[in-house]
């Protein structure tokens, strides 16, 4: 009896203690500041007063978004500058959809955009930007159809980190880090169709120390794009396509360009991309560089363009002056990459006449054309290769 009693005293006690830590954890449910998940009622406001109380708090705070499908059919913008926690986690149990009338966002250039957070995750959820009616407008070669919004944007943030969270349909790129320190993405998923233009899976650009895993893309342009000032750079276990490969450009789009430094993509698998693992800048003056990049592990299924730098990036010929490209690419090795090309020349090295590449390094690259011979093709580039190295290298 004793014992019973006792035992009953300890339950109710932890009961106690469970709740009073439950309350001292700030967690901010969007349902009691009116979001509701039925994805038709406007919850902006919900969302954005959520936010307000979990940056006001001044401990480690949860807004939980539970099952549902919530209707943000307008641009927010959660800003960072005067939070007092550095510790927010975003736990997305729902969808989040836009507006399938594209006019809505069409002219905003993000959906959801954090700027100058510290300290944020984002854990689970799906973002649906119902980008199909944009792209059959951007299709169909309509004139008036809006650039559309890319649909998570982190800038000038630093501690991010996105786990499990997948992007539906975005209007423009799905995910950008731009301006950031310290960002760790795992999990992400990517959907989009194969001819929907400029859906980048994720882009990232003037950041440092960005690590991106365990990460499937299907879309219509580049599974990731690595744009200007982009340091110490991550990307392993990655799957990508439908899509144009993982490419670090383009660069050289402007005069006064940031170098893209300390790049490594290990264990990704293509399968049917446009491109492989590609660097491409415009033919155009800069002061950009590419400097220090490892491709380790790579699997080539049915790949357009396996290898491939190509610094004569010209899309439709508009806007190239006859110049060479000023950025000077160097120390880029391939190593263990293997699988099929679906086209001969498997290998495309096509580098600027005034800044040749340098360091260029094949190690273990074995790639096939159907049962035809496979080809590479070198202009100004400067390496070695070791290993196995087929198509033959013209390094
Ligand atoms: C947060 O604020 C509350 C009341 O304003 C205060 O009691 C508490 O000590 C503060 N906690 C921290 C971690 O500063
Ligand atoms: C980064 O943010 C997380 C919360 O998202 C926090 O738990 C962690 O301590 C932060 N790390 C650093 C180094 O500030
Ligand atoms: C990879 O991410 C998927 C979700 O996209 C998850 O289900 C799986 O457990 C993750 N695997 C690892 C090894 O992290
Ligand atoms: C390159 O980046 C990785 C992180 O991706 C980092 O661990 C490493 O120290 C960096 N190397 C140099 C030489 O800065
Ligand atoms: C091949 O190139 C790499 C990187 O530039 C260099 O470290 C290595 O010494 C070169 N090997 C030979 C045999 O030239
Ligand atoms: C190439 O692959 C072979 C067999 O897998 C391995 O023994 C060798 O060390 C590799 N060479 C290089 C340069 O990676």
């Amino acid at each position: 009896m004793v014992n019973v009693t006792n035992c009953l005293y300890r339950v109710v006690v932890l009961m106690i203690l469970q709740s009073l830590v439950v309350e001292s954890a700030f967690i901010y449910n969007v349902l009691s500041f009116g979001a509701k998940p039925n994805g038709a009622t406007d919850s902006t406001q919900a969302f954005v007063d959520a936010w307000s109380a979990a940056c006001a708090s001044n401990d480690s705070t949860t807004i939980s978004v539970p099952k549902g499908r919530y209707l943000l059919p307008s641009a927010i913008k959660f800003r960072g500058d005067k939070c007092k926690t550095l510790d927010i986690t975003f736990q997305i149990d729902g969808t989040l959809i836009a507006s399938s009338d594209y006019r809505i966002l069409g002219q905003a250039n993000n959906w959801l955009s954090f700027e100058r957070v510290t300290g944020v995750s984002i854990v689970g959820g799906t973002l649906d930007a119902k980008g199909t009616a944009l792209w059959a407008c951007k299709l169909a070669a309509s004139t008036g159809c809006p650039n559309g919004a890319t649909s998570l944007r982190f800038t000038n943030s630093k501690n991010i980190s996105i786990n499990g969270l997948t992007s539906l349909n975005s209007q423009m790129f799905h995910i950008v880090v731009n301006g950031c320190q310290d960002v760790y993405i795992r999990g992400v998923k990517v959907n989009a169709a194969g001819n929907s233009p400029n859906t980048d899976g994720i882009h990232v650009q003037l950041s440092r120390n960005v690590a991106i895993f365990n990460t499937s893309i299907k879309t219509g342009d580049d599974c990731v794009s690595i744009g200007p000032g982009m340091k110490d750079l991550w990307v392993e276990q990655i799957s990508c396509g439908p899509g144009h490969g993982i490419s670090i450009g383009s660069l050289a789009k402007d005069l006064e360009e940031e170098g893209v430094q300390n790049v490594t993509v290990r264990n990704a698998i293509f399968k049917g991309t446009q491109n492989g693992l590609r660097i491409k800048s415009w033919p155009r003056p800069s002061s950009g560089f590419v400097q220090g990049v490892q491709f380790i592990d790579a699997v080539m299924l049915n790949v357009q363009n396996p290898i491939v730098i190509d610094q004569k990036y010209c899309p439709r010929n508009i806007n190239c002056p006859a110049q060479a490209s000023g950025v000077k690419i160097s120390d880029v090795l391939y190593r263990n990459i293997q699988g099929t090309s679906g086209r001969a020349v498997a290998i495309k090295f096509d580098c600027s006449a005034t800044n040749p590449c340098s360091g260029i390094r094949l190690e273990n690259v074995s790639l096939t054309y159907r049962n035809q011979v496979v080809q590479s093709h070198c202009t100004n580039v400067n390496g070695n290769t070791s290993g196995i190295v087929q198509p033959n290298s013209c390094v």
